[in-house]
């Protein structure tokens, strides 16, 4: 069914649903039972936040130009209806998506809310490092999943959000994205995107996963704090192209749920295969740099829980569970 025009969100999405042809105002104002005036309100306050609205006299309004933002009306409209998406939670800025991902998760948000901001003041990465979140380059972003498995199968996710965000990187950019064990990605060596998984559980059951993804999109190279000039990158800089964050937040979400539906349905089999397929680590000779030791060898694939396996010189193999994987010489 068409949707009902009733609020400026939902006017927004009608005008973008029309796809350039004009959309009549009386009819508007009939159909959310306000004045005229109220709609042109309505279109003004649009204009106010980015959108260009072109009224055409005797036909109606037209949507001509968005903004750059990942508002969810601008998300709906690159979203399938049929989307897990189920909420949209959008800041402008905040200081982390994930501490307020958890406050909806405890408080019965469903499986599928997002969480999204243009900025974060204090994003955070893997062992609590600092995550640089600049306003209106990238896409910050957690979304909250609910599936019914046992908690020792949750590290799973990291790696099925690392297959989609890869996915909806390439279907979105000419670009080459690999993944580096266990959740970074990579283009030309450098990481373009960083997943911290998160989790709420009781001792037999999850009771959610938080995915928080950080990707690196439009920034140029003074965009980056100086100590990421060397390690970071983003899609634009290595494709040379701007690239439209809404499309490729929803190419996000749109993987996030079709893998995760897979792997409900098909068990890790074939997110393991994906994973492998696309990964930076697997076949290399790596250092997996851990607190006591470092464990030197060939990175020869990952089990059903997402451990690294490195068969070591001696040819004994070895298990990861957590490091950081340099190359080795
Ligand atoms: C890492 O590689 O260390 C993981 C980085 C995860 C960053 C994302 S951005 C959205 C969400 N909110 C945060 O504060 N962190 C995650």
């Amino acid at each position: 069914m068409e949707l009902k025009v009733k609020d400026k969100e939902s006017l927004l999405r009608r005008l973008m649903e029309a796809g350039g042809e004009p959309v009549s105002g009386q009819m508007l104002a009939d159909e959310a039972g306000v004045s005229r005036t109220a709609v042109w309100k309505w279109v003004r306050e649009l204009e106010e936040e980015g959108y260009t609205v072109r009224s055409i006299r005797k036909k109606g309004y037209v949507l001509e130009a968005s903004p750059d933002r990942l508002t969810p009306a601008l998300l709906r409209k690159h979203l399938k209806d049929d989307s897990f998406v189920s909420e949209i939670i959008y800041f402008e800025t905040v200081g982390s998506t994930m501490p307020i991902a958890h406050r909806e998760a405890q408080n019965g948000a469903p499986d599928g809310t997002v969480i999204v901001a243009e900025e974060q003041t204090e994003g955070r990465g893997r062992l609590a490092r600092p995550w640089s979140s600049t306003a209106g380059k990238g896409i910050w972003m957690s979304v909250i999943l609910k599936p019914d498995i046992p908690p020792h199968r949750a590290p799973q996710f990291t790696l099925i959000a690392a297959v989609s965000i890869c996915r909806a990187i390439r279907e979105t950019a000419d670009v080459e994205v690999r993944i580096k064990w266990p959740n970074d990605l990579l283009i030309g060596g450098r990481k373009v995107t960083g997943i911290l998984t998160e989790l709420q559980a009781e001792p037999d059951r999850v009771q959610a996963i938080i995915i928080g993804t950080g990707i690196n999109v439009n920034q140029e190279p003074e965009d980056f704090p100086e100590e990421l000039a060397d390690i970071a990158t983003s899609i634009r800089i290595e494709s040379g192209q701007p690239v439209d964050r809404a499309a490729l937040a929803a190419a996000v979400l749109r993987n996030i749920g079709f893998y995760s539906r897979l792997y409900l349905e098909e068990g890790f089999a074939p997110i393991k295969g994906l994973w492998e397929e696309n990964s930076d680590t697997i076949g290399r000779k790596v250092n997996a740099v851990m607190m006591r030791e470092t464990v030197t060898g060939t990175a020869i694939g990952i089990t059903e829980d997402g451990v690294l396996e490195i068969r070591t010189e001696d040819g004994r193999i070895r298990g990861i569970y957590s490091a950081d994987i340099e190359p080795a010489e």
